[in-house]
């Protein structure tokens, strides 16, 4: 591939994804576009560049978009955010959210569904304790292809194997050949839509809980502040950010603050001084200490 190439290729990921793609990485321009051209009948690369420029075909476009996401992902992923979900979040908000009786969950970047469907798993496990509750999961992501995965639940053994307890397993999965299915008790708990992260958030509405995690280290930091700043513009004042363990807030955006003990998660930045009442909850006080 021709520097023109790369170029196009390189502005147009960051333009329409976000996706920052260095020189260094522009081996993986070949090892996944090469298939995308196969798969379209195209002359390799360089034809595939031809019709991503002429506009003509906005599925190329896509088609390259999808085949550069990293879409990386497995049940209860570094198990900790997840202890702090159950342990801490939800006792936070099944007090604070007693009027209404609802709670709203966004994951972000849901990829093929593992993070929506531990969620799920883990407001399963609390029984009558939701009873009567409205909880809301929405799971996002700009890729069709993954999230078609998603939506169908169904993952090899390999991918459950990957940090889901087998009692789960046994109890939220049936066995379809050599797969695995989420049973359609806990998928139909998860709602899943297309979306881009740098579109407006302004059909999204609001979200108690956001999950946005693993998708921001391949951004730069302008993209990373301008995401950050709509996440908070679609969060009550006592809205918890759930980010990766390589991300931070620190140093990009200042709307919101760590959790102190808390690692990984944020809350909205207020102007009162003074432990929040997230953090002064006995669950969340318990958990940190
Ligand atoms: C590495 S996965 C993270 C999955 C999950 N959150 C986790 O932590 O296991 C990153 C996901 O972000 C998605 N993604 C990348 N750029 C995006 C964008 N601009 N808007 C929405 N999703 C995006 C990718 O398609 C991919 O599925």
């Amino acid at each position: 591939m021709g520097p023109g190439d790369f170029n196009f290729l390189q502005e147009m990921l960051k333009r329409e994804s976000g996706l920052v793609l260095t020189e260094e990485k522009s081996y993986l321009l070949e090892s996944r576009l090469i298939p995308v051209a196969r798969k379209l009948s195209l002359n390799g690369i360089e034809e595939l560049v031809v019709r991503a420029k002429n506009g003509t075909s906005p599925e190329v476009k896509k088609a390259i978009i999808e085949a550069m996401t990293t879409n990386e992902s497995f049940f209860f992923r570094d198990i900790k955010p997840f202890d702090i979900f159950r342990e801490a979040t939800l006792p936070y908000y099944l007090d604070a959210r007693q009027n209404t009786r609802k709670i709203k969950i966004w994951c972000a970047a849901a990829s093929s569904g593992q993070e929506p469907y531990s969620l799920a798993m883990i407001l399963n496990e609390l029984g009558p304790k939701i009873a009567g509750w409205n909880v809301d999961i929405l799971g996002t992501d700009i890729s069709t292809d993954i999230l078609d995965k998603a939506i169908n639940g169904l993952y090899t053994q390999f991918e459950v194997q990957r940090g889901l307890p087998v009692q789960n397993l046994v109890k939220y999965f049936d066995k379809e050949d050599e797969h695995w299915r989420v049973k359609s008790e806990l998928r139909s708990m998860v709602k899943y839509r297309e979306f881009n992260l740098l579109d407006s958030f302004a059909t999204l509405g609001q979200f108690d809980i956001v999950f946005c995690r693993n998708v921001l280290i391949y951004f730069d930091q302008e993209t990373k502040a301008q995401i950050l700043a709509r996440i908070a513009e679609c969060m009550p004042p006592d809205g918890l950010l759930f980010l990766g363990g390589a991300e931070t807030v620190l140093g990009i955006s200042n709307l919101f603050q760590p959790i102190p003990k808390l690692r990984g998660v944020y809350e909205v930045a207020s102007k009162e001084s003074g432990p929040s009442a997230f953090m002064e909850h006995p669950a969340v006080a318990a958990f940190a200490s």
